[in-house]
């Protein structure tokens, strides 16, 4: 496998870099047009108590009266889509730390669901909010999967990704998350590998953990890092051994496929239904707040990054998008090659659908390289993944979404300042954590 992963990597890591050029356009008509049937809708929540050192998501430090304003402009550009003839199917929730308030995260989910007919909802959290009484709260306003993000139970890891004080030891965490097993039909645990300083064992250690909690469903992501943020990242934790990333993969997959299913080459379930935040089930998603990203009807937006020029447009009955780019057929049909492949598999009933008989013709080397390599397993009804293939499409996953930090990191520089200093006024003191009542 190392021979094939560099040139791999190169190739894709030069596509996804041109696919993710956005335009600036700060105008009204920037918002799409609503598709003929219900979507996903993407919640953004960018705060967060305090900020980790690898994380290369859009997020500032949790300051509480601008939270309440921050929510209170989502429910108004939910309403905004709403009156533009969106309906919402699946609502994902994602951060930074959407419970920062409870009581702002149920109003905005019930707000969905008094207008759309939503299935699904999952939110992201931390394990300091694993207070089982909140939970109830947000099981009753529709909450059907929990998230919540660990990393790994190894307290040395923890103290070097900056989690520990925040988010207690391994073993805390162990207690929390087996109060809140059983609240949800899912309960998600976002773990990661290949971390600086990791070993084998370390790893061995979290998927025992993880096999003894009985978790419904486990995220595994490598360590991703925006080209960008490498250096800094790397001073905070340290290098991680590249050399390691495929025999981890490996042992993740040994040791958690007997019980679980793969429902993404990096996400394991128990139960059925929704999964991760990266998309591989819906068409079109919108995304809303500051720092989201849409793709609807075969064009992506991003939303400002700006928490100030947010709240503004906002206030003056815009969206948040002020950045698009239309995908030509090629780029659709790749687009559309990874993230299928990465749930699995890739319908010819799908593809016909979508394409026509344009898609083996154009997509002839992609699939005639995929398929040579072992990576792809042609069957009557579809393409798969082969146990080499997961591998593959985890590594390009996993650049597609260096591409996107590598574009959050260049949106977020142009906003340094404001965001340097809402950052500063954040006033949450570490000690106060956990002791949260979201
Ligand atoms: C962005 S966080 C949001 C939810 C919550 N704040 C948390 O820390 O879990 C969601 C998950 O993204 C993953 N993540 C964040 N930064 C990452 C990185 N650089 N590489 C791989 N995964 C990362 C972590 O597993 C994290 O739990
Ligand atoms: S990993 Fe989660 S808690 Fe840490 S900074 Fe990122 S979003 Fe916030």
């Amino acid at each position: 496998m190392p021979w094939l992963e560099r040139p791999l990597l190169a190739i894709v890591r030069h596509e996804y870099a041109a696919a993710m050029r956005f335009a600036e356009d700060d105008a009204a008509e920037v918002m799409p047009a609503a598709p003929s049937r219900p979507c996903q809708l993407y919640v953004h929540v960018p705060f967060c108590e305090v900020l980790c050192p690898f994380c290369s998501f859009h997020r500032v430090r949790f300051n509480a009266s601008r939270t309440l304003r921050y929510f209170d402009a989502l429910r108004r550009e939910i309403g905004l889509y709403h009156a533009a003839g969106f309906r919402f199917s699946d609502i994902y929730v994602g951060g930074g730390t959407p419970t920062v308030d409870a009581d702002e995260l149920v109003a905005t989910l019930d707000a969905v669901r008094a207008t759309s007919p939503v299935r699904s909802i999952s939110i992201e959290t931390n394990p300091n909010h694993l207070q089982p009484e909140t939970l109830r709260r947000y099981r009753a306003a529709g909450v059907t999967r929990l998230s919540v993000g660990v990393q790994s139970f190894d307290d040395g890891l923890l103290e070097r990704m900056e989690r520990r004080g925040k988010y207690g030891s391994g073993a805390q965490i162990r207690e929390r998350l087996a109060l809140a097993h059983g609240i949800f039909p899912t309960l998600n645990v976002d773990m990661i590998f290949n971390l600086p300083g990791q070993t084998m064992a370390m790893l061995e250690h979290d998927l025992a953990a993880l096999l003894a909690l009985g978790v419904d469903q486990v995220s595994f992501y490598p360590l991703m890092i925006a080209r960008s943020a490498r250096h800094a990242m790397q001073r905070a934790m340290g290098l991680a051994d590249p050399r390691l990333r495929h025999p981890m993969y490996e042992r993740i997959l040994d040791t958690l496929l007997p019980s679980y299913r793969a429902a993404s080459a990096w996400c394991f379930s128990r139960v059925e239904g929704m999964f991760d935040e990266y998309i591989v089930d819906q068409d079109d998603y919108v995304g809303v707040g500051s720092g989201a990203f849409s793709y609807v009807g075969g064009a992506m937006y991003s939303t400002t990054f700006s928490l100030a020029h947010y709240q503004r447009r906002i206030e003056s009955g815009l969206s948040g998008i002020t950045q698009r780019r239309f995908l030509g057929l090629k780029e659709r049909m790749r687009y559309d090659f990874l993230m299928r492949l990465f749930g699995g598999e890739l319908r010819h009933d799908y593809i016909r659908a979508r394409y026509g008989r344009a898609f083996p013709l154009r997509m002839a080397p992609e699939l005639a390289v995929m398929r040579m390599i072992g990576a792809t397993r042609h069957d009557a009804d579809a393409i798969r993944l082969t146990r080499l293939g997961m591998y593959c499409w985890m590594l390009m996953m996993a650049e597609f979404f260096n591409a996107v930090n590598g574009v959050r990191e260049q949106m977020r520089e142009h906003v340094r300042a404001e965001l340097d200093a809402w950052n500063q006024e954040a006033t949450v003191s570490v000690a106060s954590i956990g002791r949260s009542s979201a």
